[in-house]
């Protein structure tokens, strides 16, 4: 074991400590493997130096977060480039997808880890990454086939491109829209269609699919009305995606909603809103609370997420390691919470 200035800190470290705050709370666990993320976190809350074990985890196993990364970086780059008037080349975008697509034909959980980190700048962004991965991962049971689920990755992870057209003003604006900045908010969808379909490379059908990711199944939604399967296959998927992981998310304006409460939110709209056949695939195949994650519960107790998927997920089998104000619990003890309705969790550590 040995300790580590930040500066030294590289990905594939493991931790032989608990990185605990100065207020007590925990930030990173003993175990854990750094990954580029984790590093970024050490430097937000300005940890001097971290004990790490001696040797290292190959980057290989790491190798989803270099590809999580790069599909922010590309989308980034790209709305920018489309906000400011300048040449948008998306090729990369295209390779850094089929990467994506790829690790989740191969392992369907492998990205759910690295879902719903948000900060404000980026919050765009890191959506349309999100949205993509949960997309993908319904398309996937759903059987579509390769050439169809790469078209719908790339309608996902740029849904939102309209919104390079809308000022800024609206866009980040932390209140309630009035409505005509709502009408102005709404056009995104159609902006969206025409950028997409300037940019060299992309089919029609995925401007189409943009165009439609705020239909409503019962035909309630914009910019046309359109009603259950006359809105594209994509657009049903990439809806879905799209509330769940907004939901989800910190905003400025409200508290995120803890991953069982989004859930069930969407299951309360079934047959008005989304595609009922759909969201049961979305909610089978998603992990609500992914492996290994680590959660507050409300009786205090700090615990690791166990293996499930679907609707367990949502009351996953738990296994505690420490209190958030107690003495630390040298032998972790598990909790089923599908059988214990009183526990539920409050919030989500790392
Ligand atoms: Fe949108």
């Amino acid at each position: 074991m040995q300790k580590i200035a930040l500066s030294e800190v590289k990905a594939g470290m493991k931790l032989a400590k608990d990185v605990v705050l100065d207020d007590g709370r925990i930030l990173l666990l003993k175990g854990f493997t750094i990954k580029p993320r984790y590093i970024k976190k050490l430097e937000a809350y300005k940890v001097p130096y971290i004990s790490v074990e001696d040797t290292m985890v190959d980057p290989e196993e790491i190798s989803e977060e270099r590809v999580y990364e790069d599909a922010f970086t590309n989308i980034k780059e790209i709305m920018e480039c489309i906000r400011y008037d300048q040449e948008v080349d998306i090729t990369s975008l295209k390779e850094t997808v089929n990467d994506m697509v790829q690790h989740i034909l191969n392992d369907d959980m492998v990205f759910m880890t690295l879902t719903g980190i948000r900060d404000i700048d980026n919050y765009t962004f890191l959506h349309s990454v999100d949205v993509c991965i949960y997309s993908v991962i319904t398309a996937r049971a759903l059987g579509m086939s390769y050439d169809e689920i790469h078209e719908l990755a790339l309608a996902a992870i740029l849904h939102d491109v309209g919104k390079c057209k809308i000022p800024l003003s609206i866009l980040n604006k932390p209140g309630k829209l009035t409505y005509e900045e709502f009408e102005i908010m709404k056009r995104h969808t159609i902006n969206g269609l025409e950028i997409v379909n300037q940019l060299p490379g992309l089919n029609q059908k995925i401007g189409k699919i943009i165009c439609q990711h705020h239909e409503k199944w019962d035909g309630s939604g914009y910019p046309m009305g359109l009603k259950s399967y006359d809105i594209e296959l994509g657009a049903r998927i990439i809806s879905i995606a799209d509330v769940y992981d907004a939901l989800t998310a910190n905003r400025v304006y409200r508290k995120r909603f803890m991953p069982h409460e989004a859930a069930e939110y969407l299951m309360a709209q079934n047959e008005c809103q989304f595609d009922p056949k759909i969201l049961q695939c979305f909610i089978d195949n998603i992990a609500v609370y992914p492996q290994d994650i680590i959660v507050l519960l409300n009786t205090g107790e700090v615990a690791r997420v166990l293996p499930s998927k679907g609707i367990a997920s949502m009351r996953p089998r738990v296994s505690v390691i420490t209190r958030k104000d107690g003495p630390p619990i040298f032998d972790p003890y598990e909790i089923d919470l599908r059988n214990n309705p009183t526990v539920f969790v409050v919030d989500i550590i790392s």
